[in-house]
Protein backbone atom coordinates (compact mmCIF):
# COMPACT_ATOMS: atom_id res chain seq x y z
CA UNK A 1 0.00 0.00 0.00
CA UNK A 2 1.55 3.39 -0.97
CA UNK A 3 2.39 5.71 2.05
CA UNK A 4 0.48 8.84 2.01
CA UNK A 5 1.60 12.21 3.73
CA UNK A 6 -2.16 13.13 4.02
CA UNK A 7 -3.35 9.98 6.14
CA UNK A 8 -2.22 8.24 8.88
CA UNK A 9 -2.38 4.52 8.42
CA UNK A 10 -3.16 2.54 11.40
CA UNK A 11 -3.17 -0.90 12.68
CA UNK A 12 -5.08 -1.95 15.95
CA UNK A 13 -3.76 -4.67 17.78
CA UNK A 14 -6.74 -6.46 20.35
CA UNK A 15 -10.33 -6.41 18.89
CA UNK A 16 -12.09 -6.97 21.98
CA UNK A 17 -14.77 -4.35 23.90
CA UNK A 18 -12.13 -1.37 23.43
CA UNK A 19 -10.53 -2.18 19.86
CA UNK A 20 -13.92 -3.07 18.30
CA UNK A 21 -15.28 0.35 19.34
CA UNK A 22 -11.59 1.97 17.85
CA UNK A 23 -12.94 0.21 14.56
CA UNK A 24 -16.43 1.21 14.66
CA UNK A 25 -15.67 5.34 15.31
CA UNK A 26 -12.92 4.86 12.52
CA UNK A 27 -15.30 3.04 10.28
CA UNK A 28 -17.80 5.55 10.75
CA UNK A 29 -15.17 8.23 9.27
CA UNK A 30 -15.18 9.99 13.14
CA UNK A 31 -11.69 10.62 12.77
CA UNK A 32 -10.56 12.73 9.42
CA UNK A 33 -7.15 11.69 7.66
CA UNK A 34 -6.97 8.36 10.29
CA UNK A 35 -7.04 5.48 7.90
CA UNK A 36 -7.68 1.46 9.39
CA UNK A 37 -5.62 -0.90 7.24
CA UNK A 38 -4.93 -3.71 9.19
CA UNK A 39 -5.95 -5.54 12.37
CA UNK A 40 -4.53 -8.28 14.52
CA UNK A 41 -5.64 -10.50 17.16
CA UNK A 42 -4.77 -13.76 18.14
CA UNK A 43 -8.11 -15.05 17.48
CA UNK A 44 -9.12 -15.41 14.45
CA UNK A 45 -12.99 -15.28 15.10
CA UNK A 46 -12.52 -11.65 16.31
CA UNK A 47 -10.28 -11.38 12.55
CA UNK A 48 -13.32 -12.51 10.82
CA UNK A 49 -15.62 -9.28 11.86
CA UNK A 50 -13.44 -7.12 9.75
CA UNK A 51 -13.04 -8.49 6.07
CA UNK A 52 -12.20 -5.46 4.58
CA UNK A 53 -8.60 -5.18 6.60
CA UNK A 54 -5.70 -7.33 6.16
CA UNK A 55 -5.48 -10.15 8.55
CA UNK A 56 -2.36 -10.78 11.63
CA UNK A 57 -2.60 -13.05 14.25
CA UNK A 58 1.19 -12.15 15.09
CA UNK A 59 1.59 -8.59 16.42
CA UNK A 60 5.44 -8.72 14.73
CA UNK A 61 4.03 -9.12 11.75
CA UNK A 62 1.77 -7.00 11.31
CA UNK A 63 4.84 -4.05 12.96
CA UNK A 64 6.80 -4.93 9.81
CA UNK A 65 4.32 -5.27 7.43
CA UNK A 66 4.55 -1.81 5.50
CA UNK A 67 0.95 -1.29 5.98
CA UNK A 68 0.99 0.87 8.89
CA UNK A 69 2.52 4.24 10.43
CA UNK A 70 1.11 3.54 14.06
CA UNK A 71 -0.80 1.32 15.70
CA UNK A 72 -3.36 1.06 18.48
CA UNK A 73 -3.02 -1.63 21.23
CA UNK A 74 -5.66 -2.93 22.64
CA UNK A 75 -5.09 -6.18 24.07
CA UNK A 76 -5.11 -6.72 27.68
CA UNK A 77 -2.47 -4.33 30.32
CA UNK A 78 0.30 -6.87 30.87
CA UNK A 79 0.81 -6.74 26.77
CA UNK A 80 0.85 -3.07 26.75
CA UNK A 81 4.85 -3.19 27.78
CA UNK A 82 5.84 -6.15 25.24
CA UNK A 83 3.77 -4.95 22.00
CA UNK A 84 4.71 -1.29 23.35
CA UNK A 85 8.08 -1.48 23.12
CA UNK A 86 8.11 -3.63 20.12
CA UNK A 87 6.09 -1.28 18.15
CA UNK A 88 8.10 2.14 19.45
CA UNK A 89 11.47 0.23 18.10
CA UNK A 90 10.03 -0.46 14.99
CA UNK A 91 9.48 3.35 14.55
CA UNK A 92 5.47 3.57 14.10
CA UNK A 93 3.78 5.87 16.11
CA UNK A 94 2.14 4.32 19.05
CA UNK A 95 -1.12 5.13 20.95
CA UNK A 96 -1.66 2.50 23.91
CA UNK A 97 -4.69 2.37 25.94
CA UNK A 98 -4.72 2.77 29.70
CA UNK A 99 -2.97 1.66 31.80
CA UNK A 100 -0.09 1.82 29.70
CA UNK A 101 1.33 -0.78 31.78
CA UNK A 102 0.63 -2.89 35.05
CA UNK A 103 3.30 -1.53 37.20
CA UNK A 104 5.29 1.11 37.70
CA UNK A 105 8.96 -0.98 36.89
CA UNK A 106 7.23 -2.13 33.52
CA UNK A 107 6.03 1.56 32.89
CA UNK A 108 9.50 2.50 33.05
CA UNK A 109 10.55 -0.48 30.58
CA UNK A 110 7.90 1.10 27.93
CA UNK A 111 9.00 4.57 28.47
CA UNK A 112 12.60 3.72 27.88
CA UNK A 113 12.01 2.24 24.61
CA UNK A 114 10.78 5.34 23.53
CA UNK A 115 13.74 7.73 21.50
CA UNK A 116 12.63 9.63 19.03
CA UNK A 117 15.94 10.56 18.44
CA UNK A 118 15.10 14.45 16.75
CA UNK A 119 12.35 11.73 14.30
CA UNK A 120 9.13 12.73 14.72
CA UNK A 121 7.30 9.52 16.47
CA UNK A 122 4.20 9.77 18.37
CA UNK A 123 3.76 7.90 22.13
CA UNK A 124 0.07 8.75 23.18
CA UNK A 125 -1.98 7.07 25.57
CA UNK A 126 -5.64 6.86 25.80
CA UNK A 127 -6.62 9.17 28.35
CA UNK A 128 -9.55 9.85 26.90
CA UNK A 129 -10.89 11.67 30.22
CA UNK A 130 -8.39 14.49 29.38
CA UNK A 131 -10.96 15.50 26.53
CA UNK A 132 -13.54 16.92 29.17
CA UNK A 133 -13.90 20.09 29.13
CA UNK A 134 -15.35 20.05 32.89
CA UNK A 135 -11.68 18.27 34.31
CA UNK A 136 -10.14 20.91 31.66
CA UNK A 137 -11.20 23.99 33.54
CA UNK A 138 -11.01 22.29 37.23
CA UNK A 139 -7.09 22.35 35.83
CA UNK A 140 -7.35 25.71 34.84
CA UNK A 141 -8.89 26.54 38.27
CA UNK A 142 -6.57 24.58 40.41
CA UNK A 143 -3.08 25.45 39.10
CA UNK A 144 -3.92 28.86 37.46
CA UNK A 145 -4.14 29.53 41.50
CA UNK A 146 -7.94 30.69 41.51
CA UNK A 147 -8.61 28.51 44.59
CA UNK A 148 -5.24 29.53 46.22
CA UNK A 149 -3.23 27.00 47.86
CA UNK A 150 -5.31 23.66 47.92
CA UNK A 151 -5.66 22.60 51.34
CA UNK A 152 -7.78 19.54 50.95
CA UNK A 153 -8.82 17.25 47.35
CA UNK A 154 -11.53 14.49 47.80
CA UNK A 155 -13.07 12.75 45.16
CA UNK A 156 -15.33 9.87 45.15
CA UNK A 157 -15.53 8.12 42.01
CA UNK A 158 -17.87 5.06 42.61
CA UNK A 159 -20.11 5.18 39.38
CA UNK A 160 -17.57 2.51 37.82
CA UNK A 161 -20.42 -0.20 38.62
CA UNK A 162 -19.73 -3.38 37.20
CA UNK A 163 -21.60 -6.86 37.27
CA UNK A 164 -20.47 -10.29 38.16
CA UNK A 165 -20.96 -10.79 34.32
CA UNK A 166 -18.41 -8.28 33.03
CA UNK A 167 -15.44 -10.31 35.44
CA UNK A 168 -16.96 -13.36 34.11
CA UNK A 169 -16.55 -12.51 30.65
CA UNK A 170 -13.03 -12.73 30.12
CA UNK A 171 -10.23 -15.18 31.93
CA UNK A 172 -7.77 -12.37 32.13
CA UNK A 173 -10.20 -9.95 34.25
CA UNK A 174 -9.51 -9.36 37.57
CA UNK A 175 -7.07 -11.70 38.25
CA UNK A 176 -3.20 -10.96 39.67
CA UNK A 177 -2.32 -13.12 36.45
CA UNK A 178 -4.31 -11.84 33.46
CA UNK A 179 -5.17 -8.30 34.69
CA UNK A 180 -2.30 -7.44 37.46
CA UNK A 181 -5.59 -5.61 39.19
CA UNK A 182 -9.04 -4.20 39.83
CA UNK A 183 -10.69 -1.14 39.95
CA UNK A 184 -7.35 0.65 40.63
CA UNK A 185 -5.70 -0.67 37.77
CA UNK A 186 -9.14 -0.68 35.14
CA UNK A 187 -11.74 1.41 35.90
CA UNK A 188 -8.96 4.37 37.48
CA UNK A 189 -6.11 4.69 35.86
CA UNK A 190 -8.36 7.75 33.86
CA UNK A 191 -9.56 8.86 37.64
CA UNK A 192 -6.29 8.61 38.72
CA UNK A 193 -4.58 9.99 35.78
CA UNK A 194 -6.88 13.44 35.89
CA UNK A 195 -6.11 13.65 39.54
CA UNK A 196 -2.28 13.49 38.63
CA UNK A 197 -3.03 15.83 36.02
CA UNK A 198 -4.54 18.46 38.40
CA UNK A 199 -3.03 17.94 41.77
CA UNK A 200 0.70 16.59 41.03
CA UNK A 201 1.81 13.28 43.09
CA UNK A 202 1.23 13.02 46.39
CA UNK A 203 4.25 12.18 48.34
CA UNK A 204 2.88 9.56 50.59
CA UNK A 205 -0.20 7.37 49.82
CA UNK A 206 -1.65 5.30 52.39
CA UNK A 207 -4.22 2.53 51.04
CA UNK A 208 -7.17 0.37 52.20
CA UNK A 209 -8.04 -2.09 49.42
CA UNK A 210 -11.20 -4.85 49.86
CA UNK A 211 -10.30 -7.87 47.45
CA UNK A 212 -13.51 -8.80 46.04
CA UNK A 213 -15.85 -7.56 48.31
CA UNK A 214 -18.33 -7.37 46.07
CA UNK A 215 -17.52 -9.79 43.33
CA UNK A 216 -15.94 -13.12 43.42
CA UNK A 217 -12.66 -11.93 41.85
CA UNK A 218 -9.38 -11.81 43.71
CA UNK A 219 -8.06 -8.32 43.26
CA UNK A 220 -9.50 -5.14 44.80
CA UNK A 221 -12.95 -4.08 43.95
CA UNK A 222 -13.41 -0.99 47.10
CA UNK A 223 -10.79 1.16 47.75
CA UNK A 224 -10.52 4.32 49.84
CA UNK A 225 -6.97 6.00 49.88
CA UNK A 226 -5.37 8.95 51.68
CA UNK A 227 -3.22 11.02 50.35
CA UNK A 228 -0.60 13.87 51.70
CA UNK A 229 1.68 16.13 50.12
CA UNK A 230 4.99 18.49 51.26
CA UNK A 231 2.50 21.31 50.91
CA UNK A 232 0.58 20.35 53.92
CA UNK A 233 -2.38 19.24 51.66
CA UNK A 234 -4.00 16.10 51.90
CA UNK A 235 -6.43 14.04 49.59
CA UNK A 236 -8.62 11.17 49.75
CA UNK A 237 -9.82 8.94 47.01
CA UNK A 238 -12.39 6.32 47.41
CA UNK A 239 -13.81 3.86 44.56
CA UNK A 240 -15.65 1.01 43.64
CA UNK A 241 -17.10 -1.63 41.35
CA UNK A 242 -19.87 -2.88 43.75
CA UNK A 243 -21.92 0.87 44.51
CA UNK A 244 -25.04 1.23 42.55
CA UNK A 245 -26.28 3.90 42.22
CA UNK A 246 -22.31 5.38 42.29
CA UNK A 247 -20.81 8.57 42.92
CA UNK A 248 -18.88 11.16 40.98
CA UNK A 249 -17.94 13.71 43.00
CA UNK A 250 -14.91 16.26 43.51
CA UNK A 251 -14.72 18.32 46.43
CA UNK A 252 -11.66 20.80 46.38
CA UNK A 253 -10.47 23.07 49.13
CA UNK A 254 -8.38 25.83 48.99
CA UNK A 255 -7.53 29.16 50.47
CA UNK A 256 -9.76 30.94 48.27
CA UNK A 257 -13.27 28.80 48.82
CA UNK A 258 -14.66 25.06 47.62
CA UNK A 259 -14.76 24.04 44.16
CA UNK A 260 -17.25 21.04 43.59
CA UNK A 261 -17.55 19.14 40.95
CA UNK A 262 -20.94 16.76 41.13
CA UNK A 263 -23.52 15.50 38.15
CA UNK A 264 -21.50 16.87 35.36
CA UNK A 265 -21.34 20.65 37.31
CA UNK A 266 -18.94 22.67 38.69
CA UNK A 267 -20.15 25.04 41.48
CA UNK A 268 -18.03 27.42 43.26
CA UNK A 269 -17.64 29.19 46.60
CA UNK A 270 -15.42 31.72 46.17
CA UNK A 271 -13.95 33.71 49.72
CA UNK A 272 -13.83 37.62 49.74
CA UNK A 273 -10.50 36.96 51.65
CA UNK A 274 -8.02 34.04 51.59
CA UNK A 275 -9.43 32.00 54.57
CA UNK A 276 -5.65 32.22 56.16
CA UNK A 277 -5.81 36.15 55.93
CA UNK A 278 -9.43 35.96 57.28
CA UNK A 279 -8.61 33.96 60.55
CA UNK A 280 -5.44 36.07 60.90
CA UNK A 281 -6.79 39.43 61.15
CA UNK A 282 -10.49 39.40 62.02
CA UNK A 283 -10.86 40.00 65.73
CA UNK A 284 -14.33 37.65 65.60
CA UNK A 285 -14.26 34.57 67.35
CA UNK A 286 -17.07 32.69 65.16
CA UNK A 287 -16.55 34.62 62.05
CA UNK A 288 -15.88 32.92 58.71
CA UNK A 289 -14.76 34.99 55.53
CA UNK A 290 -17.92 36.51 52.97
CA UNK A 291 -18.36 34.09 50.16
CA UNK A 292 -19.87 34.15 46.70
CA UNK A 293 -21.53 31.67 44.83
CA UNK A 294 -20.61 30.59 41.16
CA UNK A 295 -22.20 28.36 39.07
CA UNK A 296 -19.08 27.68 36.36
CA UNK A 297 -20.25 27.10 32.98
CA UNK A 298 -19.38 23.74 31.60
CA UNK A 299 -19.96 24.03 27.68
CA UNK A 300 -19.47 20.52 26.16
CA UNK A 301 -18.49 17.30 27.51
CA UNK A 302 -15.27 15.86 25.34
CA UNK A 303 -15.23 13.97 22.41
CA UNK A 304 -13.79 11.12 24.15
CA UNK A 305 -11.86 8.46 22.50
CA UNK A 306 -12.73 10.01 18.92
CA UNK A 307 -10.69 13.26 20.61
CA UNK A 308 -7.89 11.55 21.52
CA UNK A 309 -7.29 10.03 18.16
CA UNK A 310 -8.27 12.76 16.47
CA UNK A 311 -5.56 14.99 18.68
CA UNK A 312 -3.13 12.36 17.57
CA UNK A 313 -3.26 11.50 13.97
CA UNK A 314 -3.08 15.63 14.09
CA UNK A 315 0.21 15.59 15.74
CA UNK A 316 1.41 13.00 13.44
CA UNK A 317 0.40 15.11 10.15
CA UNK A 318 0.38 18.58 11.94
CA UNK A 319 2.51 18.58 14.65
CA UNK A 320 -0.45 19.40 17.13
CA UNK A 321 0.68 19.38 20.65
CA UNK A 322 -0.72 16.06 22.34
CA UNK A 323 -3.36 16.19 25.06
CA UNK A 324 -2.58 12.47 26.31
CA UNK A 325 1.46 11.83 26.51
CA UNK A 326 1.94 7.93 27.17
CA UNK A 327 4.95 8.98 29.00
CA UNK A 328 2.66 10.62 31.94
CA UNK A 329 0.84 7.67 31.99
CA UNK A 330 3.45 6.11 34.59
CA UNK A 331 1.87 8.51 37.55
CA UNK A 332 -1.44 6.51 37.40
CA UNK A 333 0.12 2.87 37.36
CA UNK A 334 2.28 4.47 40.00
CA UNK A 335 -0.60 5.27 41.92
CA UNK A 336 -2.62 2.66 41.77
CA UNK A 337 0.53 0.38 42.85
CA UNK A 338 1.08 2.85 45.75
CA UNK A 339 -2.38 2.20 46.92
CA UNK A 340 -2.28 -1.17 47.11
CA UNK A 341 1.02 -1.62 48.07
CA UNK A 342 0.43 0.85 51.18
CA UNK A 343 -2.92 -1.74 51.90
CA UNK A 344 -1.07 -4.92 51.58
CA UNK A 345 1.85 -3.89 53.67
CA UNK A 346 -0.52 -1.87 55.97
CA UNK A 347 1.69 0.66 56.54
CA UNK A 348 2.17 4.64 54.77
CA UNK A 349 4.03 4.28 51.52
CA UNK A 350 6.10 7.06 49.90
CA UNK A 351 6.00 8.52 46.41
CA UNK A 352 8.12 8.14 44.24
CA UNK A 353 7.40 4.52 44.75
CA UNK A 354 10.50 1.68 44.71
CA UNK A 355 9.19 -0.03 41.61
CA UNK A 356 11.53 -3.06 41.74
CA UNK A 357 10.05 -3.72 45.41
CA UNK A 358 6.31 -3.57 43.87
CA UNK A 359 7.09 -5.71 41.30
CA UNK A 360 8.31 -8.61 43.17
CA UNK A 361 4.89 -8.31 45.27
CA UNK A 362 3.11 -8.30 42.65
CA UNK A 363 5.08 -11.91 41.16
CA UNK A 364 4.47 -13.19 44.47
CA UNK A 365 0.41 -12.76 43.76
CA UNK A 366 0.52 -13.93 40.46
CA UNK A 367 2.33 -17.26 41.82
CA UNK A 368 -0.75 -17.75 44.86
CA UNK A 369 -3.42 -16.73 42.47
CA UNK A 370 -6.48 -19.00 42.46
CA UNK A 371 -7.98 -19.12 39.23
CA UNK A 372 -12.11 -18.11 39.45
CA UNK A 373 -14.78 -20.34 40.79
CA UNK A 374 -17.62 -19.04 38.42
CA UNK A 375 -17.60 -20.05 34.88
CA UNK A 376 -16.80 -17.64 32.15
CA UNK A 377 -19.56 -16.24 30.48
CA UNK A 378 -20.54 -14.65 27.15
CA UNK A 379 -21.48 -10.94 27.24
CA UNK A 380 -22.66 -8.80 24.46
CA UNK A 381 -21.30 -8.55 21.04
CA UNK A 382 -18.12 -6.24 19.73
CA UNK A 383 -20.57 -4.08 18.44
CA UNK A 384 -22.25 -3.36 21.69
CA UNK A 385 -19.46 -1.53 23.76
CA UNK A 386 -18.58 1.82 22.20
CA UNK A 387 -22.05 2.82 23.08
CA UNK A 388 -21.64 1.93 26.30
CA UNK A 389 -19.58 5.73 25.74
CA UNK A 390 -22.42 7.87 24.84
N1 LIG B 1 -9.96 3.88 27.23
C1 LIG B 1 -11.04 3.24 27.66
O1 LIG B 1 -12.06 3.85 27.93
C2 LIG B 1 -11.02 1.74 27.78
C3 LIG B 1 -12.22 1.05 27.97
C4 LIG B 1 -12.17 -0.36 28.01
C5 LIG B 1 -10.95 -1.02 27.92
N2 LIG B 1 -9.80 -0.29 27.79
C6 LIG B 1 -8.50 -0.99 27.74
O2 LIG B 1 -8.40 -1.73 26.53
C7 LIG B 1 -7.66 -2.93 26.77
C8 LIG B 1 -8.47 -4.12 26.29
O3 LIG B 1 -9.65 -4.21 27.05
P1 LIG B 1 -10.95 -4.92 26.44
O4 LIG B 1 -12.04 -4.69 27.41
O5 LIG B 1 -11.14 -4.52 25.02
O6 LIG B 1 -10.48 -6.45 26.50
P2 LIG B 1 -11.09 -7.69 25.70
O7 LIG B 1 -10.79 -8.90 26.48
O8 LIG B 1 -12.51 -7.41 25.34
O9 LIG B 1 -10.24 -7.69 24.34
C9 LIG B 1 -8.86 -7.97 24.27
C10 LIG B 1 -8.56 -8.56 22.89
O10 LIG B 1 -7.15 -8.64 22.74
C11 LIG B 1 -6.85 -9.88 22.10
N3 LIG B 1 -5.46 -10.22 22.42
C12 LIG B 1 -4.95 -10.63 23.60
N4 LIG B 1 -3.62 -10.76 23.52
C13 LIG B 1 -3.26 -10.43 22.25
C14 LIG B 1 -2.04 -10.39 21.55
N5 LIG B 1 -0.88 -10.69 22.15
N6 LIG B 1 -2.06 -10.02 20.24
C15 LIG B 1 -3.21 -9.72 19.62
N7 LIG B 1 -4.42 -9.74 20.25
C16 LIG B 1 -4.45 -10.09 21.55
C17 LIG B 1 -7.87 -10.85 22.66
O11 LIG B 1 -8.03 -12.00 21.84
C18 LIG B 1 -9.12 -9.96 22.69
O12 LIG B 1 -9.84 -10.03 21.49
C19 LIG B 1 -7.36 -2.98 28.27
O13 LIG B 1 -6.06 -2.57 28.52
C20 LIG B 1 -8.35 -1.99 28.87
O14 LIG B 1 -7.89 -1.35 30.04
C21 LIG B 1 -9.83 1.05 27.69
Amino acid sequence: MKKSTSVVRLGIIGLGNMGSSHISWIKAGKIPNLELTAVCDLKQSKLDHYPEYAHFTDYKQLLKSDLIDAVLIATPHYDHTTIGIAALKSGLHVIVEKPISVHKADCERLIAAYKPKGKKQIFAAMFNQRTDSIYQKIRELVRGGELGKIQRVNWIITDWFRTQAYYSSGGWRATWGGEGGGVLLNQCPHNLDLYQWIFGMPDKVRGFCQLGRYHDIEVEDNVTAYFEYKSGATGVFITSTGEAPGTNRLEITGEQGKLVMEGGKLHYTRNEIPMSEFSNTTTESFGRPASWNVEIPVTQKGEQHIGILKNVTNAILHGEKLLSPAPEGIHSVELGNAILMSSLLGETVDVPLPGAKFEKMLKKLVATSKPRKKKVVKTATVTDFSKSFK
